[in-house]
């Protein structure tokens, strides 16, 4: 196994439509618990979030694309209300299985579809802020080029509006760390092979970088992260 090359075959067990429910929905209510310990959006809340929703000095539409257990979302909406800042907040999955365990958050002002990012660009939905977190590496070449397009057409290619993706950066580090850490929390989930799998098939920031193209900066908002941004220029 080397971890110098990203291994676009591996595929995570929760990504097969016929994988176990009970685990795949303990591992999505786990990632509650592990996106808090290390995907650094507590960082990028306080550091590109909350500064672009105060400066908008109006409501704000924030959209989590590819929110499985809803998690994240509800982290963000939970630190702006914190300090009084009035957003509608949007989870979209085309998953159910996701949706039936991010819909625990609903009633924090939080609303959740079943639908996906190009389902919303052909509709005409338009957001301020777009983030997504652990989605990018999911994606085969593709589907990384739709998803990548559709989040900039979402806030008007960037031209208005501020686009997130955060995921992890591969690295053997990353992986050592995660093989051991996990352990208290991975009986009864997947989170042990999928969060591994996962680390095996995530960008640099430099490969990220490239795959992105013009237009994007990748930035590293915490260790063993990657944060892809665009936009951020206020109409
Ligand atoms: C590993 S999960 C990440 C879930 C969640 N964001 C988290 O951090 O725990 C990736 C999710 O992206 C969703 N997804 C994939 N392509 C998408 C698209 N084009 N639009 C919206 N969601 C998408 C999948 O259905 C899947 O639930």
């Amino acid at each position: 196994m080397t971890l110098a090359v990203r291994d676009t075959q591996l595929r995570e067990l929760m990504d097969d439509p016929a994988c176990d429910l009970t685990r795949l929905h303990t591992t999505l209510r786990r990632f509650s618990v592990v996106n808090r310990l290390v995907s650094g959006w507590g960082a990028v809340y306080r550091s590109r979030v909350a500064p672009y929703l105060r400066g908008l000095g109006r409501p704000a539409r924030v959209l989590d694309l590819g929110c499985g257990g809803g998690d994240v979302i509800a982290r963000l909406a939970a630190l702006a209300r914190r300090e009084g800042l009035v957003a509608e907040w949007v989870g979209v999955d085309p998953d159910e299985r996701a949706l039936a365990v991010a819909r625990r958050y609903a009633g924090l002002g939080i609303r959740f579809e079943a639908t996906d990012s190009a389902a919303l660009r052909a509709a005409g939905e338009r957001f301020d802020v777009v983030i997504s977190n652990h989605v990018l590496h999911h994606l085969d070449q593709a589907a990384f080029a739709a998803f990548r397009d559709d989040s900039l057409a979402l806030v008007e290619g960037g031209s208005r509006g501020l686009v997130l993706h955060g995921d992890i950066a591969r690295g053997r580090l990353a992986y050592g760390l995660y093989a051991v850490g996990i352990t208290p929390l991975a009986p009864g989930s997947f989170l042990r092979t999928d969060g591994l799998r996962s680390i095996r098939r995530s960008y640099t920031g430099p490969e990220l970088a490239t795959a992105l193209g013009t237009g994007w900066r990748v930035e590293r908002p915490a260790p063993f992260r990657v944060l892809a941004v665009a936009g951020g220029r206020r109409a």
